[in-house]
């Protein structure tokens, strides 16, 4: 049977691949082998009814032995073992959640739903190593790829509301632990406090340097921070650079399309928001536009741009530990008749990052 290695699964990524993969029994179509950094010859927990001890995620020979290797386990652990394990001769697949080999000539970029074409072609080829997305740019295209399939979109500026689960799992405990910070300010436990009492304390327990900061070096709960990884060039961020280099990477376009934006960490938890401005190639009716959007793949919610629905289907409570995505708010803009606004929300850890590593996992063994 094939081996798969699973490096990375105990952290929140990891975790989500391996209960989606339980959850839909993909372990009747490989054997899964889980490795660690750090606990190598310790029992793994149960997998398939079987537990088998943890093997050594540094010893190349052992993950040489393997059909597959999935990593969430970070950019550092892919730049130190996956150069050194091809050198050594692995044949292997390599499917990664970490950004360092996406934009590598050599590596495909896999959103299957949006890209299956260009993954089944790379198979053909050879190629070996197979990357997840940037989570924004994975859950905008799951969104609107019906519209670059047509043909319709000129260039795309987003706006975008991303949650904590992206910065990790520190950070989300973070997010958590400031809204507790604010939610105990002495007005806030009674309902008849005067509302300028109320939110001057909110915003002194906000500046207080015992608020806890220490991971995103801000508040967030009750603010935002619209900074998202390093700066890179012109002004942009590596999160804004991304979602051209990688949008473009992905759907493999004959012609280049620019997306720009900003991106903006905001107080939610695991699901990624954003608004997006789309310059269309020509002025397409709104209704073939919903159409196009509503048939695109079976995992989008097509959201109807009246209020009651809004608040019901498009946002991340309603998705998040879901695989939809609901995409509303659509309607060509005042700018004039080219000009689509639309909104999007998906869960980040699972379209955004788990789900497309276990979809590669059945396409390689042609299962899906
Ligand atoms: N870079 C993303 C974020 C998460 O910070 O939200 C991973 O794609």
């Amino acid at each position: 049977m094939t081996t798969v290695g699973i490096v990375g699964w105990r952290g929140m990524v990891g975790s989500v691949l391996l209960e989606r993969m339980r959850a839909e029994n993909d372990f009747q179509h490989f054997e899964p082998v889980l490795f660690s950094t750090s606990q190598a010859g310790t029992p793994g927990p149960e997998l398939n009814g079987k537990t088998e001890p943890l093997r050594d995620a540094n010893d190349l020979k052992a993950l040489g032995e393997m059909d597959m290797i999935v990593s969430c386990q970070g950019g550092d652990y892919t730049k130190e073992v996956h150069g050194a394990l091809r050198k050594a001769g692995y044949k292997g697949l390599w499917i990664d959640a970490a950004s360092s080999l996406r934009m590598e000539e050599n590596a495909v970029i896999i959103l299957d739903p949006v890209n299956r074409k260009v993954i089944d072609r790379a198979l053909e080829s050879g190629v070996r190593d197979f990357i997840g997305g940037n989570c924004t740019v994975s859950l905008m295209l799951m969104g609107i790829h019906s519209l670059f399939d047509n043909g319709w979109v000129e260039w795309i500026s987003a706006s975008t509301y991303q949650a904590a689960s992206g910065a990790g799992a520190k950070n989300m405990r973070e997010l958590v632990a400031q809204m507790g910070a604010i939610a105990s300010v002495p007005a806030a436990r009674s309902a008849s406090s005067a509302i300028l009492d109320l939110d001057r304390e909110v915003a002194s327990r906000m500046r207080n340097p015992e608020f806890p900061t220490s991971e995103f070096g801000a508040p967030l709960a009750g603010s935002l921070i619209p900074w998202i990884d390093r700066g890179v060039d012109a002004g942009q961020t590596r999160e804004e650079w991304k979602g051209h280099v990688e949008t473009n990477k992905i759907l493999g376009l004959p012609r280049e399309v620019p997306v720009d934006g900003v991106c903006v960490r905001i107080g939610a938890m695991r699901s990624h928001s954003q608004a997006l401005t789309i310059k269309l190639t020509r002025d397409v009716p709104l209704a073939e536009i919903e159409s196009a959007i509503s048939g695109s793949n079976p995992w989008v919610d097509f959201v109807p741009n009246d209020k009651a629905e809004t608040l019901r289907r498009l946002s991340p409570a309603a998705c998040s530990g879901t695989l939809t995505v609901p995409v509303g708010r659509v309607r060509k803009m005042k700018l004039g008749p080219e000009y689509l606004s639309l909104f999007t929300v998906g869960d980040q850890l699972l379209w955004g990052a788990a789900e497309p590593l276990r979809r590669m996992v059945l396409i390689a063994l042609g299962k899906l």
